[in-house]
């Protein structure tokens, strides 16, 4: 459902800054995949999911959904299709906005915002039954500004936003990474099971090699914009960290030594 064809994706090309952040990248995805995606800083891991969401055009290659080409396609345009998550909890809510109000533009999304602003008794109980399912008490709390809710809440609700319209594809880049690792963990939970119940195929950026193991049906590594392993989930279910750092070292032919890659 996805294709990556061939994608380089240069920032600055010709100056002295230039820099090669994809490098020919070649990726399939198909319906329900749930992909997790390592590798070190700079490898091109952000990079490969902002080409996908047109936060920038590339220099060569094409990307599709569903086989539509979507290559040279404005980003608010895709957006009609893909559903994201970034690591900043500020990002993707409005926090001077209520729950309630934030959700309603969620369920808008690719709709005329100026028709029919008010929210009707029937949305209200969708957002309730959808808030409830969080487990995080927040259907209580509709009607409480964004801004007020803790960085675990905010990513929660930030999630059920970007899912709540069933998106072909979530692009999830470390949305766990600024939490406190137990609220990482309990964000953890409900990106698994709005993935679960919404069957949807999805691209996950982590530093923590655990979670890329634990989580999806497939993980890729990254290394200076390629993907230097794809690894399926036969493989994943026995596979350990250890084994991890050693595909790691075999593939890019550098030592393991990312201390942003987490161990644990
Ligand atoms: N807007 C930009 N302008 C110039 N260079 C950029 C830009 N965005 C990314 N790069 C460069 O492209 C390369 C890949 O960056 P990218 O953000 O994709 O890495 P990453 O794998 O997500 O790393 P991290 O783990 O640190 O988030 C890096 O060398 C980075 O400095
Ligand atoms: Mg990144």
């Amino acid at each position: 459902m996805l294709l990556v064809d061939h994608v380089t994706k240069i920032f600055d090309p010709g100056s002295i800054s230039e820099k090669v952040a994809l490098k020919n990248v070649d990726l399939f995805l198909n319906e329900g995949d749930f992909v997790t995606v390592i590798g070190g800083n700079g490898a091109g891991k952000s990079s490969l999911l902002n080409a996908i969401a047109g936060k920038f055009f590339i220099n060569d290659g094409r990307i599709l959904i569903d086989d539509i080409e979507i290559t040279n396609m404005p980003e608010f345009k895709r957006a009609q299709w893909i559903g994201r998550v970034f690591q900043d909890p500020m990002m993707g809510t409005a926090g001077n906005m209520t729950i309630e109000e934030n959700l309603s533009i969620a369920i808008r999304r690719g709709k005329n915002r100026t028709l029919n602003w008010g929210i009707n008794r029937n949305e209200k109980s969708v957002f309730e039954k959808h808030l409830s399912e969080l487990e995080l008490g927040l259907e209580e709390r509709m009607k409480t500004k964004v801004g007020l809710l803790s960085g675990g809440q905010r990513q929660a609700l930030t999630l059920l936003m970007a899912t709540i319209k069933k998106p072909r594809l979530l692009l999830l880049d470390e949305h766990t990474a600024a939490l406190d690792p137990s609220t990482g963990k309990k964000v953890m939970e409900v990106t698994k099971k709005l993935i679960a119940d919404g069957g949807l195929t999805v691209l996950m950026v982590t530093h923590n090699m655990k979670d890329a193991l634990e989580f999806g049906n497939r993980t890729i590594m990254m290394q200076e914009g390629a993907i230097i392993a794809d690894i399926p989930l036969e493989e994943k279910k026995t596979m350990k960290i250890e084994n991890l750092i050693q595909l790691f070292e075999k593939k890019s032919h550098t030592p393991f030594a990312n201390d942003r890659m987490l161990l644990n």
